[in-house]
């Protein structure tokens, strides 16, 4: 399986990554490149970026095949999220505990004290609204202070300056209990921010695992083969052997930054994290720097379905074991449609209410969550129900349907106040953010007016028994 060099070598060959040799500015400029080679599906190499001697890559996972290949598909082979899920499970029951290596290339180069210089790096700013400068590819490397195990997650990475950065933990995350346990025991913390790791590691980073779980074992079953470690130079924390570069860091919990940062459903989020002192950067002699290009773009969306797939199955397990027999349901949660999970229903209903009865079971339905369960509403803006004849899976069909069955206004409800997950930053803290509700099924008395056109017999009609063979 490719690691990090290789995937990006993998990816030239297939004509899938551009260079660049002319000189950008990391400011804006770089951003706006790789999001119009992200638009192509490729990823894009910077030979030269203004203030710095490292290059920088973009877009090496920016497709779910890229994703497959790093953990055993093989390029041509069909692979989609369905298959995605299928290697985590194997990956979950299979998992290969790293191991320690006494040396590897990512310790080619140590800095320490005063020759770190963050600033010569040649990390991106992408939005308008940025706090500045984020690392956005990097897997954050913290020890589970009860567990002893090493927690793996990535975090956006504000850099501060030539000794100082933020690492951002959401509320929910690993990370962020790491943080709190250490900050009210008031005990050191170390953390290190490895940047062109495996592919698996990045991938296994994402997913949600309980607490205490590592993703290093996770991300040995992706790849088949055990991750190497090698011990930082600063902490007794360990890192991949094969990686780009290396941040070690101490965080100084007294001093809290706010950091706002572009994020995936295409608008800004403002948190706050402590300020991480950083104490040694390591690379390999000729590192690059991987960069994800933040917001609503490919690289993120796609590494985040590593852990929107899991959540979209545990949602619809969750809504079939509270909903009675349904004829189908999909479950969107994408960034088209903001950070929060819409769920159409397929019925054949009975009577004319069934659809309000099942709207109200759908956002009751308690959804199991780290911790415990939130009823479904926390997750999901919008329940749609549809007659058994409109494809659940096919939004346009929904869409259709939602516009050509409704007359009746109680068709549509808008329920305010609804108390909502922190992603969604339309919500108002204490006011929280409305939901709707849609019964797009045709009332029963207009079943025969509003009956779909179809022609009789085109799914089983196929044009290429009708079109002559070509010569051999
Ligand atoms: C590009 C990218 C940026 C992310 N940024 C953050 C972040 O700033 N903070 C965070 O907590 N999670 C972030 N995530 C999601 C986490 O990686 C994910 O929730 C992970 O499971 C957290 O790990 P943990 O619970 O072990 O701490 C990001 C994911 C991606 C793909």
């Amino acid at each position: 399986m490719p690691d990090f060099r290789a995937l990006v070598a993998l990816r030239e060959q297939r004509g899938e990554l551009v260079r660049i040799a002319r000189e950008v500015d990391p400011r804006h400029e770089m951003p706006a490149l790789m999001a119009q080679c992200e638009a192509r599906r490729q990823a894009v190499l910077f030979e030269h970026v203004r203030g710095s001697r490292f290059p920088v890559v973009g877009g090496v996972l920016n497709h779910l095949q890229a994703l497959g290949w790093a953990c055993g598909s093989v390029p041509g082979e069909p692979f989609g999220e369905d298959d995605l899920l299928a290697r985590v499970d194997h990956a979950l029951a299979q998992r290969i505990a790293p191991v320690t290596v006494p040396a590897g290339p990512v310790q080619e180069v140590v800095q320490q004290g005063a020759d770190v210089d963050l600033t010569a790096l040649p990390v991106p700013t992408v939005f308008e609204g940025d706090s500045g400068p984020f690392i956005t590819g990097a897997c954050g490397i913290a020890r589970h202070p009860e567990t002893g195990a090493l927690n793996v997650g990535v975090y956006r990475v504000l850099v501060l300056g030539r000794d100082r950065l933020a690492v951002n933990a959401v509320p929910g995350s690993d990370l962020s209990a790491i943080y709190r346990h250490h900050e009210a025991a008031g005990t050191p913390m170390d953390v290190a921010l490895v940047v062109g790791a495996d592919p698996a590691l990045l991938m296994a980073a994402v997913c949600r695992l309980p607490a205490g779980d590592s993703e290093l074992g996770v991300a040995g079953g992706l790849r088949g083969r055990a991750l190497e470690l090698v011990r930082c130079r600063t902490s007794d924390l360990q890192v991949p052997a094969v990686a780009e570069l290396v941040i070690e860091g101490r965080v100084d919990f007294t001093h809290q930054v706010e950091n706002t940062l572009g994020e995936f459903a295409g608008q800004y989020g403002t948190e706050t994290a402590p300020v991480t002192v950083v104490q040694a950067l390591t690379h390999r002699r000729d590192a690059m720097l991987h960069a994800v290009l933040a917001g609503r773009h490919a690289e993120h969306v796609t590494l985040g379905t590593m852990a929107t797939a899991g959540l979209r199955r545990t949602l619809a397990q969750a809504l079939r074991a509270a909903l009675p027999p349904l004829a189908d349901l999909h479950v969107y949660l994408e960034p088209a449609l903001g950070s929060m999970a819409h769920v159409v229903l397929a019925v054949d209903k009975a009577d004319d209410d069934t659809p309000q009865r099942l709207i109200d079971a759908a956002f009751a339905a308690p959804v199991p969550v780290p911790g415990g369960t939130v009823p479904a509403s926390f997750l999901v803006k919008r329940v749609v129900v549809v007659d058994r004849d409109v494809d659940v899976h096919d939004l346009a069909d929904v869409e259709w349907a939602m516009w050509t069955r409704t007359a009746r206004a109680t068709k549509f409800r808008i329920e305010g106040g609804v108390e909502s997950w922190d992603l969604e930053r339309c919500a108002r803290r204490g006011s929280g953010s409305l939901r709707v509700a849609v019964d797009a099924t045709m009332d029963l008395a207009d079943r025969e007016r509003l009956r779909r056109t179809v022609i009789p017999g085109a799914a089983t009609v196929r044009l290429a028994d009708y079109l002559r063979p070509e010569a051999p």
